[in-house]
């Protein structure tokens, strides 16, 4: 299969890298020279784990290039993917659609031949429609089909979810593009990933759907995180105690400081929208949005309080600041809140983030970067672990302890237990457990 992949984004990188892994033949496109070059000299615009070998490897072999002109990959592509950003929009939340319209535009100029337009992008329902009419209407005899097959990989995890997904969501009602995209993953039966062929509104639907049900998961267990910390119960077990039950499920049941990133806020936001202006609101989705908000500011409140209940001119260090591992992502990352709170509060804070610094700089001012972990607890009245990296999981407690003023350690994402730190003589608190 010929490929084009409009968008060298997260979505649209990792995937042209898997397919073109797949034998397909995959021409990357994106409006961003700098990017492009970068890309044809063998840097990646992101951090994500294998992604610099996947890419490089099949560039070598051929089966991937980086080009800024569109019209060539699509006039010469069975499939063409849009994968372009859907950020929200200022003002409103809704999902901002002019650089998928845009892309439509510019596709509808260039095709060539029985033609399969792929909405990758997160987009709204309906999108796919509005898509349809743009080409239609630009290119009156194209012959096309307009699918939606939404992702659903996670930053950190983007390549192995790729390949191994859970399922596959295409949404269409022509035959001839199912053809297509049955031949586009063909690869992946071998894994025995499940294919659901819906309808294009469905499928646009079931993207939403499904990210807004973990955020309320993660939402759900955040609350009952702060119960347990009210009646001295232990979050991880109840966890596991409900997470054992198949209908539930184990995953997404990771208390912490509020789910951030570049989905997650923004998805649960347009699908609020979307629900209230078709008079059908998701007031569930509605609540989790603000109280998954308010959670963020609160962890910098739990440090006050754990400081005794000022920070003023106190010292707090950071470790991690993306909004996980993995990934040098700080989009709507809980850290921006939580800096923000401390230094409303008269704290200074140091930080150290294993690949998020120079993502992290532009947007946190007077925040002195460390080299390390323990570089950064010097001199500190409290270290707090925002982000669960793994070089944050055996960390020297006497060390620390050695370079701290105060030995007060704030686990935001239970890395440790407290009995074990408080041998080392810490003040411990965690999410959700009082024990
Ligand atoms: C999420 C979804 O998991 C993907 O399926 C989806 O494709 C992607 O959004 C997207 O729409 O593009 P991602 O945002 O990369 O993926 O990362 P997640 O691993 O889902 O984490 C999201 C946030 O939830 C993070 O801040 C994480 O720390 C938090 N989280 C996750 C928890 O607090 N607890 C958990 O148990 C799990």
């Amino acid at each position: 299969m010929r490929i084009a992949m409009i968008g060298s984004g997260y979505v649209g990188l990792v995937s042209g890298a898997c397919f073109a892994d797949f034998g397909h033949d995959v021409i990357c496109v994106d409006k961003d020279p700098a990017k492009i070059e970068a890309l044809q000299a063998g840097r990646m615009p992101i951090f994500e784990p294998g992604l610099d070998a996947l890419v490089g490897d099949n560039v070598r072999q051929g089966r991937l290039s980086f080009v800024t002109e569109l019209a060539p990959a699509v006039a010469g592509a069975d499939a063409v993917f849009i994968a372009v950003g859907t950020p929200s929009r200022r003002g409103d939340g809704f999902a901002d659609l002019s650089y998928v319209y845009a892309a439509a535009r510019e596709i509808a100029g260039a095709i060539s031949g029985y033609t399969v337009v792929v909405t990758k992008s997160t987009v709204p329902v309906g999108t796919g429609d509005e898509v349809e009419r743009i080409v239609r209407e630009a290119a009156p005899d194209a012959d096309f089909a307009v699918v939606s097959n939404p992702e659903f990989l996670r930053e950190g995890a983007a390549i192995d979810d790729f390949k191994r997904p859970d399922r596959i969501v295409i949404g269409t009602e022509d035959a001839r593009a199912v053809a297509v995209m049955n031949e586009v993953y063909r690869p992946l039966y071998l894994n025995a990933a499940p294919i659901l062929v819906t309808g294009r509104r469905t499928a646009e639907l079931t993207k939403y759907a499904a990210n807004a049900f973990l955020a309320t998961k993660i939402t759900f267990i955040n609350e009952i995180a702060d119960l347990c910390e009210q009646v001295g119960a232990n979050v991880q077990e109840v966890a596991r105690g409900i997470g054992l039950d198949n209908r539930i499920g184990k995953k997404f049941l990771h208390a912490g400081p509020g789910y951030g990133g570049s989905c997650f806020p923004k998805d649960t936001l347009a699908l609020v929208k979307t629900a209230q202006d078709h008079g059908a609101p998701m007031r569930i989705v509605e609540t989790v949005v603000a109280v998954n908000d308010q959670r963020k500011r609160a962890m910098a409140r739990k440090v006050i309080t754990a400081c005794g209940g000022s920070v003023r001119g106190k010292t707090i260090a950071l470790l991690g600041l993306t909004f996980k591992p993995n990934t040098d992502d700080m989009r709507d990352a809980p850290s921006l809140s939580i800096v923000a709170g401390l230094q409303d509060a008269g704290a200074r804070v140091r930080a150290y983030d294993p690949e998020g610094m120079d993502q992290a700089r532009p947007l946190l001012n007077d925040v002195t970067y460390a080299q390390d972990a323990y570089d950064c607890a010097e001199g500190a009245d409290a270290l707090v672990i925002v982000t669960e990296w793994n070089a944050f999981r055996a960390l020297d407690f006497a060390r620390l302890h050695s370079v701290m003023i105060a030995p007060v350690l704030l686990d935001l994402r239970n890395v440790y237990t407290r009995s074990v730190i408080e041998l080392h003589g810490f003040y411990y608190n965690g999410i959700g457990t009082t024990q």
